[in-house]
């Protein structure tokens, strides 16, 4: 991978391959994918190749193929596939010599191209220039590009192309066969209905075929097969001569939410794709590609984080992660979630996670919270679903699922999961029964969400009726000890999933305890300032009688303290009793997951060994009930047996590093946070992009270096620029204003500078905390630090 090809206006924005390599083709598949949050597109090649994974995904179109299988995001039909043959040769470059090759993202612009040079076995030489794009400007719209050139003698040239349904979720086939049309000799069609949630989706393509501007004379051969439709064009080239191939293509779904409703018909959701694919053809690749970057430069306007550093790195880094976050998020329908691979892989199935909560809605929180809001509304619209799980369990509230699909389907946890090396068997995945946590991370999002924006109508629909749910749902879980005289909870997985069925996870403690005293306060606040909400509530959710529960409760729940003799806090009742290792080997690992080549997860649950941060999450999310004497100890205690082993883990610890002042320790998890994706291991992502690791890249560059924090319901910015940054700028919204941040260090000095960018006339004076002193504001703020 090079990510230093970019020059002049493009520097720090593209991603490079420069050589290709079969073995490695999930990489830049998932790295480079395509999307615009309503669909998203694998960037396998034109050509096929084995191991090769071709997926088209449309957010929200979750499918169960049986009742053995979790629903997951079906693989839509493929429309990238090009079957090239050169006098009747199949293209490939497993064959013949390659002479050029180059394929690049450009974050930019959303386009991804590739040039190759290429001669084949058989001695005939040509050039390949492949383009293509997802739209952000018509969500339905993909185009593809070929430019294919003779070099050194004439040839003919066979192009198959069209819609290919055959495509599977690693053997799972969700789509009953529908329907496939040729309209006009040209307009290709294909239907496919997934075969449990009937969700059908309308495949188009069109494609046109110019040598050296002329239109090809003769028509294609046409094909329909089982699954299939497609187009076989010949086309003589002379020595010199370039042809063209412009491939449009759309895809709508019925569950669109201009169709999903109960008049909905499959005729005019085909018709209505047709007309929008003949009447968006029109412009041509270039035309709609040009529409698409205009929407790209309105996202680079809104979310621009520039790094002065010495490592050019860095600044591509938090752009890879802006241009994914886009990419993933259904930032068009709120019935929709954030998978965790986001619509890159079938890794997780589609299914959001906390991942969401913790580490990818502050990006949007802080810097376009109508997305957030969206995110938040879809956890309201699953709500149903976290009550029919807290039910089953035995719950009150809103015991919300650990995987979460479609707003309807409740917890979608797979039940098996990797292999234990010990017995040969699947091992069991407890998460979805016990990973408890994830209830107070969306109660703490939407409470950090409210706080930032100030936004009071979603708290009256959503917020507060989320909140008390899940105070219930906690309140239903403690467990009174006798002999401690306190409330326990029981038999849980903390965000270290290594260590399953513990007891007390000091995580999942504390964020009770919030959720319930966050329960408390805003009991009050609804019933003394907003009657109505009161009201509703209280007939729903019995708010009186709850609200009794948490007060005889919140003040008994244990908080693992601090030890004395070394202030740290047990991460659960027995972690510290556990066998210590040495775990320099897997510290040192090259691929994650190392320590499973010697023990089985039941033997890791009896070592002290983190698979990622957990305890110190707390000192991020609540930092100002910890000291800096505790928050180091325990540090200094998890932190070296804290494997990273998931993506979720080295930008947390980053910050972390950060507030401790080890600035050259946050700089180095930093880079190899930002390396998840982007780094030398070629197979990481085969499943897909990370993108809590994602959000974690912006965390730690704003929330981390940039210092930005809100506590207690204040704005606090301490930034702290590691050596190797002169200077860091990015936007942050505060209650509704949008706010340019800029911090410079010269000679060590480091000044921060603070300007309002929206401003009305009657606009309120910004308060905020800088190095332990507050500060006012209405337009600009300059703060030596
Ligand atoms: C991590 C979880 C995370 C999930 C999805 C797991 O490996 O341990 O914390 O939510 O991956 O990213």
């Amino acid at each position: 991978m090079d990510y230093a090809s970019g020059e002049n206006e493009l520097k720090n924005w593209i991603i490079a391959e420069t050589g290709f390599n079969p073995d490695y083709l999930g990489k830049c598949e998932a790295m480079m994918a395509l999307g615009n949050g309503y669909l998203g597109l694998r960037s396998a090649t034109e050509e096929s190749y084995v191991g090769e994974v071709r997926n088209l995904f449309v957010a929200g179109t979750f499918n169960r193929f049986d009742e053995y299988e979790v629903t997951e995001l079906p693989n839509g039909a493929d429309i990238t596939r090009m079957d090239i043959r050169i006098n009747g040769k199949r293209f490939s470059l497993e064959n013949g010599k390659i002479r050029k090759y180059k394929r690049m993202l450009n974050l930019k612009t959303g386009e991804l191209t590739r040039h190759i040079r290429w001669v084949s076995p058989r001695g005939e030489e040509l050039e390949f220039v492949f383009r293509r794009f997802v739209s952000l400007n018509n969500l339905h719209c993909i185009g593809m590009r070929a430019e294919i050139t003779a070099m050194n003698q004439d040839m003919e040239v066979s192009i198959e192309s069209g819609i290919n349904g055959q495509l599977t979720n690693t053997g799972v086939q969700h789509f009953h066969e529908g329907e496939k049309r040729i309209f006009e000799k040209k307009y290709l069609q294909l239907i496919q209905t997934t075969t449990q949630s009937k969700i059908d989706f309308v495949v188009n393509t069109v494609h046109q075929y110019r040598v050296d501007g002329k239109e090809v004379d003769g028509e294609p051969k046409m094909v329909i097969d089982r699954r299939k439709v497609v187009l076989i064009q010949d086309i003589k080239l002379n020595r010199g001569q370039k042809l063209v191939v412009e491939k449009i293509s759309n895809v709508y779904t019925s569950r669109d939410k201009e169709y999903d409703h109960g008049d909905y018909s499959l005729e005019v959701l085909r018709k209505d794709a047709l007309f929008n694919l003949k009447s968006e053809c029109k412009k041509g690749y270039e035309g709609l590609l040009q529409e698409s970057i205009k929407k790209w430069e309105e996202v680079w306007e809104k979310y621009s984080i520039c790094i002065d550093s010495l490592q050019d790195f860095d600044q591509l880094a938090i752009r890879f992660a802006h241009y994914h976050l886009v990419i993933m998020t259904p930032a068009h329908d709120h019935r929709m979630g954030i998978g965790a691979k986001g619509l890159s892989g079938e890794g997780y199935k589609g299914h959001s996670f906390w991942d969401t909560e913790i580490y990818i809605l502050p990006f949007f929180t802080y810097t376009d919270p109508q997305i957030a809001r969206k995110l938040l509304e879809y956890r309201y619209h699953t709500i149903d679903g976290a009550r029919k799980k807290a039910k089953e369990n035995g719950y009150e509230g809103a015991m919300y699922p650990w995987e979460s699909a479609w707003k309807d389907d409740g917890e979608v946890t797979p039940v098996w999961g990797a292999v234990d090396i010990v017995t040969g068997k699947a091992t069991k995945i407890w998460s979805g029964f016990i990973e408890k946590h994830i209830s107070s991370d969306i109660a703490f999002a939407l409470w950090q969400y409210y706080m930032i924006t100030g936004d009071e109508d979603f708290m009256e629909k959503y917020g507060y009726e989320m909140l008390f749910e899940i105070a219930k749902f906690w309140a239903s879980c403690l467990e009174w000890s006798e002999e401690k005289k306190e409330y326990h909870i029981n038999d849980v997985i903390g965000p270290d999933e290594y260590k399953e069925h513990v007891n007390n996870n000091a995580f999942t403690n504390y964020m009770a305890h919030w959720t319930i005293s966050k329960a408390i306060d805003y009991y009050h606040v609804v019933k003394e300032k907003k009657p109505e909400v009161y009201g509703r509530l209280n007939v729903l959710l019995g708010l009186d009688e709850a609200y009794r529960h948490w007060i005889s409760k919140v003040d008994k729940i244990y908080l693992p303290q601090p030890r004395q003799e070394d202030l740290v806090i047990p991460q659960d009742d027995t972690y510290l009793q556990k066998e210590i290792i040495d775990l320099t080997e897997y510290k040192n690992q090259k691929h994650v997951g190392s320590i499973f080549r010697d023990y089985n997860l039941e033997q890791v649950n009896n070592i002290q060994v983190s698979k990622q941060a957990d305890t110190l999450i707390l000192f991020y999310l609540l930092e100002n009930l910890f000291t800096k004497d505790i928050k180091r100890a325990n540090w200094n205690y998890y932190e070296p047996k804290t494997l990273h082993d998931s993506s979720l883990s080295l930008s947390i610890h980053s910050i972390l590093a950060c507030d401790l002042d080890d600035l050259e320790l946050a700089y180095s998890l930093f880079e190899r946070a930002a390396r998840i994706d982007l780094g030398p291991n070629m197979k990481s992502s085969d499943h897909g992009i990370h993108a809590a690791a994602l959000g974690g890249i912006w965390q730690g560059v704003v929330c981390g270096f940039g210092g930005v924090r809100m506590l207690n319901g204040e704005l606090r910015i301490d930034p702290k620029l590691p050596k190797e940054w002169s200077r860091l700028e990015f936007p942050i919204e505060w209650r509704g204003n949008r706010l340019h941040i800029v911090v410079t260090k010269d000679k060590e000095k480091q000044r921060l500078y603070i300007t309002r960018m929206s401003n009305h006339d009657n606009a309120q004076a910004i308060t905020l905390e800088v190095r332990g002193r507050k500060y006012t504001f209405k337009e600009r703020l300059m703060v030596n630090l």
